[in-house]
């Protein structure tokens, strides 16, 4: 063996990252399957070198949410096979990146199906055995590093997200309901709400709205956003 080569453990992890738990149901169907660790992404340990990697996201302004950025710069292992959830209008590029700018090493990788994180009534049922033969990809000794083409993104998709989603979406407290448990805040990954109230880190992610356990947390959408949704495409 080359001095240069890694070593890898032979720790196999499965890894999400999820604010409303679509990409979480997603990460415990595949694992049930792979039987490896599941491990939320803000708890991995990034001084492993790991073996294999299934990493489950959800795509937020048909990118990479910002809460990931420090795990992919800094995961290290051997295969990962990469689930990009999202609300079914247009997934963007995120995969594309983790490959050619990340470095990723990506043997197997889909962009997935599920509700949208901010339709009430969004009724879609997510189909996961469409899972099964790319995350078999870890049992397949000839599956090679992966080539992905360029999808089309919105224009302007990368134009301030963060702004265009607090314009967009509006987090309401009904303080009769909320008994200052501050359970929201230890769901909140940016460090942006207090007691249910927000303050302008908010990324309108809606972790909190969706865990709160008094239902005192709700969002209205304005009405360019509640337009553009109806661009749902469940072809
Ligand atoms: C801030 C934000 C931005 C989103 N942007 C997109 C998008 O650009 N395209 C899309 O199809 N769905 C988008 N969605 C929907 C989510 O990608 C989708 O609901 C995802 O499955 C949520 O996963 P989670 O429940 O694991 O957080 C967005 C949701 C949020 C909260
Ligand atoms: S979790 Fe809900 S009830 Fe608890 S402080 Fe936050 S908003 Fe209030
Ligand atoms: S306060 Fe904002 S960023 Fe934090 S969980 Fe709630 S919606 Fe997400």
């Amino acid at each position: 063996m080359s001095n240069n080569e890694t070593v890898f453990s032979k720790i196999n992890v499965v890894i999400y990252l999820s604010y409303t738990s679509n990409s979480k149901r997603v990460a415990l169907f595949c694992n049930n399957i792979l039987n490896y660790n599941l491990i939320e992404s803000s708890n991995v340990d990034l001084n492993i070198k790991y073996n294999n990697v299934l990493l489950v996201y959800p795509i937020h302004s048909e990118n990479i949410p910002i809460n990931l950025y420090n795990l992919i710069k800094n995961i290290k292992c051997n295969k990962m096979i990469v689930i990009a959830t999202y609300g079914r209008i247009n997934h963007g590029n995120s995969l594309y990146k983790l490959v050619y700018k990340y470095k990723l090493p990506i043997i197997g990788r889909c962009y997935f199906k599920c509700k949208h994180s901010y339709l009430k009534d969004d009724k879609y049922e997510p189909n996961y055995n469409e899972l099964i033969p790319i995350i078999n990809n870890f049992n397949n000794q000839d599956a090679k590093y992966i080539d992905i083409k360029k999808s089309s993104s919105t224009v302007g998709y990368n134009f301030f997200p963060k702004l265009r989603a607090q314009i967009g979406v509006k987090i309401i407290l009904d303080k009769n309901k909320c008994n200052s448990c501050n359970i929201c805040s230890e769901f909140c990954l940016n460090k942006a709400i207090i007691n249910g109230k927000i303050n302008k880190n908010c990324i309108r992610c809606l972790a909190c709205v969706y865990n709160c356990p008094n239902n005192a947390l709700d969002f209205k959408l304005s009405k360019i956003l509640k337009f553009y949704l109806r661009k749902i495409n469940d072809k």
